[in-house]
């Protein structure tokens, strides 16, 4: 999976100067993982990217351990500078490789989990279940929508630079969704380099899928959150927002507890 570390960074370094910065979605994350995995403690995010959410979680009290592999957590200590000391630790590394010696109250992975095959996918359960999460302990889950990404087959764009933004350069966007291995190839590249574009690779689940790849990694969904509504994992029918409106959807996973 090298294409990761070359997507991340690039993209990271077209986006960074706009985008590595704390946001109403940060606050809105750290709202949700009180609510729904741990009110206090130590927890871990795993593809922490800019590092925002991770800083807006040290902020609200949580003494956090982030793991980001690509340059964008060169971006993190910038935004981490009005932290105490030993409230974040970032480990620019692999998640399917760092060793932590320790574990958390809350995992999360927010907007990134789907990488690479159900394997690995898998891989990366195993660890949150059996490595890194206490007994009991919950983990958040962003999971890419199927239903949302199929109808954006073929949409492709065209973004100007928004230098008042922080957005230097023109980027075209194209977005693919193969139906068979319901996976997302979004593909982006400069007009004036056509032949360097780079693309990430998204496999996506519904939640009935999500429950099939959780099965034997001492996890299972116990809810999901798509927007604001939070649904428990049992018959639903018209919920137009798992449907047509929301790219991700939250999964609420929590591990065996000690008997
Ligand atoms: C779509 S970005 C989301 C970043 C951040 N969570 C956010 O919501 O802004 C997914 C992130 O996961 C990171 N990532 C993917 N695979 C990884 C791995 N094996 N180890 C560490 N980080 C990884 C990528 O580099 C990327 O920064």
């Amino acid at each position: 999976m090298e294409w990761v570390r070359e997507f991340y960074s690039r993209s990271g370094s077209w986006w960074g100067g706009a985008e590595a910065r704390l946001t109403e979605r940060d606050h809105r994350r750290v709202d949700l993982l009180r609510a729904h995995a741990s009110p206090e403690g130590r927890i871990l995010e795993l593809g922490s990217g800019y590092g925002s959410t991770a800083v807006a979680a040290a902020l609200a009290g949580y003494v956090v351990t982030a793991v980001e592999v690509s340059d964008r957590a060169d971006f993190t200590a910038g935004l981490a500078q009005d932290l105490a000391a030993g409230c974040l630790t970032v480990h620019k590394a692999d998640f399917y490789e760092v060793q932590l010696d320790q574990r958390f109250d809350a995992v999360c992975y927010w907007n990134g989990f789907g990488v690479g095959s159900d394997a690995d996918q898998r891989r990366l359960l195993r660890r949150i279940g059996s490595e890194w999460l206490r007994p009991g302990g919950t983990a958040l889950i962003d999971v890419f929508n199927p239903f949302v990404w199929a109808g954006w087959d073929g949409n492709e764009e065209h973004r100007m630079p928004n230098a008042a933004a922080g957005y230097d350069h023109e980027l075209r966007e194209r977005v693919r969704f193969d139906p068979v291995t319901c996976t997302v190839v979004d593909t982006w590249w400069e007009p004036a380099d056509p032949d360097h574009p780079i693309s990430q690779t998204l496999r996506c689940y519904a939640p009935a899928d999500l429950m099939l790849l959780l099965d034997g990694t001492g996890l299972f969904l116990t809810g999901i959150a798509v927007g604001d509504d939070v649904v428990s994992v049992s018959p639903h029918s018209g919920m137009s927002s798992l449907l047509r409106e929301q790219y991700e959807y939250l999964a609420v996973v929590t591990a065996v507890a000690d008997s």
